[in-house]
């Protein structure tokens, strides 16, 4: 029997931007912050961000009916659980990602077209550059990149820990590391291993603070430059999340062989990414593929797709270990 549902269950899906683009609103004004103090009025609100209090109302309604704020009787808003993670200053704080997600992602998915049609990156037709280039030249967006890389990523660390075991390793090299906080969780939870971070120059300025809160910075060495260039030696683990899913295959082959030519042969290289099921099951990496498709350029891959590029850079890729999470470990060791 047909499912009565179906015609209500594609009408979320296709206004799921009402919502994401509410969140953004409320990120960017930071509407969550201003309610740490207390409940407030849509017009005391308005007044501390300069924006209208008949609008903004209607706003904090509208994700009040979601969950995102709740309203009582005297018309204050206040936080609820899931708006917590809203706030700048919390563990976990999503406002980055929000922030980020509404507008150079969305003004990137608003050309999917252009992207399907001609299979280049949307984010450079809007924004003509790419996307790291992009971030370099506008630091403050910049650093709400690494925030949001944080608030999309940061829970995968746990999940990480959960699965590998790293007791016994020297030194551990997180490329493309950001703004440090996978390292510090790394080296927090394995006080007897060393780290490096490396990244562009100015994340990894950005990235020295957040190591000396942490009071880590006698372990931990940060290291500016390009993986297109070369990777620095001196690791016997070297790690890359989110970032060979970044680039197309000669791309992500240059920064592969990079770090095979500063590894040993008892080196381990943990590339950490979504690895594509067969099937039509539901997976979040079938997505995400489509935003490396848009922004930078890259791709999701299949388990057989990431051993054909380990073997093309040098590498056996000796296990793909699943976390908790949609992302796996894919484990390789030099082949030549
Ligand atoms: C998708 S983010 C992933 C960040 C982090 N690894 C994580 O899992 O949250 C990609 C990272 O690659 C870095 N990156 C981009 N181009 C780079 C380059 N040419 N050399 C070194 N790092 C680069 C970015 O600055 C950013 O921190």
């Amino acid at each position: 029997m047909k499912d009565s549902t179906l015609p209500d269950q594609l009408d979320q899906m296709i206004t799921g931007y009402w919502v994401s683009q509410s969140i953004y609103a409320a990120a960017k004004l930071g509407i969550a912050d201003l309610l740490v103090a207390g409940p407030q009025t849509a017009e005391q609100l308005a007044d501390a961000t300069k924006t209208n209090s008949g609008a903004l109302y209607r706003l904090l309604r509208a994700l009040a009916s979601v969950g995102i704020f709740t309203e009582n009787e005297q018309h204050e808003f206040a936080l609820t659980p899931m708006a917590e993670f809203l706030r700048s200053d919390v563990p976990g704080s999503k406002r980055a990602l929000a922030m980020m997600s509404g507008d150079e992602q969305f003004q990137s998915w608003s050309e999917i077209l252009y992207s399907i049609e001609t299979g280049k990156t949307s984010f450079d037709k809007v924004f003509e550059k790419p996307i790291f280039e992009y971030l370099s030249d506008n630091p403050d967006k910049g650093q709400i990149f690494d925030q949001a890389m944080t608030g999309i990523h940061g829970r995968e660390t746990g999940d990480i820990l959960n699965a590998y075991d790293f007791s016994g390793l020297n030194t551990l090299m997180d490329v493309g590391g950001g703004n440090g906080s996978n390292l510090v969780n790394l080296l927090q939870h394995y006080p007897e291993m060393k780290g490096i971070l490396f990244d562009l120059p100015q994340v990894v300025e950005r990235a020295q603070s957040h190591i000396e809160q942490a009071g880590l910075q006698d372990r931990c060495q940060s290291i500016a430059g390009s993986f297109f260039e070369s990777v620095p030696a001196g690791a016997d683990t070297i790690f890359l999340r989110h970032i060979i899913h970044d680039w197309d295959d000669e791309k992500s082959l240059t920064i592969l062989r990079h770090c095979h030519a500063v590894m040993s042969k008892n080196s381990r290289l943990l590339v950490v990414e979504s690895v594509i099921p067969e099937g039509n099951d539901p997976f979040p990496g079938k997505f995400l593929d489509l935003v490396m498709l848009m922004i930078p350029g890259g791709k999701e891959r299949t388990a057989e797709e990431y051993k054909s590029l380990f073997e093309q850079a040098g590498f056996e890729l000796t296990r793909i270990i699943p976390t908790e999470s949609a992302l796996s470990i894919i484990e390789g060791i030099k082949q030549t």
